[in-house]
């Protein structure tokens, strides 16, 4: 692991540039201290895995212990910076307690990757109630409980970047995805209400994927919609086009904020 010191020095020379100056470089991401939720498998995992490979000290979060644990391993045994830490976005106490964990062990945290998502889709009328409330309670309440950790480090710091995994769903409703849809309208939505009331120095990205290679569709228990998606994601695309994606955001200088980012195959229309 990197030590605090070496990565505060890093940390203080990455926020102070900006593109008011003419010659200087994006500030990279190198030296931030990030946290991804939902980083066990999917686009989390690589984004965790990217952004560590890019220098940042990375905190994965997520239920499954054991796989966090094992991927942080194998992280830092390529000499990188990570660690894991259990974590249910649905528990409001569990999130912040993370946050503050990250914020005190390492003096700060840059950057809150809010990714963890479930999407057990079904139509309406096959009334899988308990099922909708999953996808509210992870989709929503597991980003509001990011933001409300994480919002008073950033003001304090007078710095910090969310980055938020919305969906291709935020913009488009199909049949069987209604619920998970409106979770996603409304991760948009809250995503862009952050960026509104947010102070100067904290920055806002949404991501928005389209079909990417993952977990996701395991949760589905629907037979109609595990059919319909085996149609739609025969064109997945890798999970590391959006930890790409993120990577660009976190790169810009300190006053470049780069807020919403679709990224979805070529053939997906
Ligand atoms: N794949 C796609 O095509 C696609 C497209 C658009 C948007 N997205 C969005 O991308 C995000 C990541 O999904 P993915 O595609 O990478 O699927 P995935 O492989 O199933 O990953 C989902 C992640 O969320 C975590 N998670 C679920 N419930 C959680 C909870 N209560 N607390 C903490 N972590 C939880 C899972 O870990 P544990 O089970 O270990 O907790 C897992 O690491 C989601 O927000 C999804 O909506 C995906």
């Amino acid at each position: 692991m990197i030590s605090t010191t070496a990565q505060e020095a890093t940390i203080t020379t990455a926020q102070e540039t900006t593109s008011q100056q003419p010659d200087s470089q994006p500030a990279g991401p190198a030296g931030k201290v990030v946290l991804v939720t939902g980083a066990s498998s999917g686009i989390g995992e690589a984004i965790a895995r990217r952004l560590a490979d890019e220098g940042c000290h990375v905190v994965l979060a997520a239920r499954r212990s054991e796989r966090i644990a094992a991927i942080a391993d194998e992280i830092r045994s390529r000499g990188r910076s990570a660690q894991g830490r259990q974590l249910d976005v649905t528990d409001r106490v569990d999130v912040q307690a993370a946050v503050d964990a990250v914020a005190d062990e390492h003096g700060r945290l840059d950057v809150l990757v809010n990714n963890a998502g479930v999407m057990p889709l079904s139509r309406l009328d096959a009334l899988l109630t308990e099922q909708w409330d999953r996808m509210i309670d992870v989709n929503v309440r597991g980003l509001l409980h990011g933001i409300a950790a994480a919002l008073p480090h950033f003001q304090a710091q007078g710095s910090g970047h969310f980055v938020t995994i919305a969906s291709i769903g935020a913009h488009q409703v199909s049949p069987t995805a209604a619920v998970y849809c409106a979770t996603k309208y409304a991760a948009w939505a809250i995503t862009e209400g952050l960026r509104l009331e947010s102070g100067p120095g904290v920055r806002v990205t949404t991501v928005t994927p389209g079909v990417v290679e993952s977990e996701l569709a395991s949760t589905i228990t629907d037979p109609g919609a595990q059919e319909a998606m085996r149609t739609y994601r025969a064109e997945a695309i890798h999970a590391d086009a959006i930890a790409r994606a993120v990577s660009f955001a976190l790169a810009q200088p300190a006053d470049v904020d780069v807020n919403e980012l679709v990224v979805r195959p070529v053939r997906q229309r």
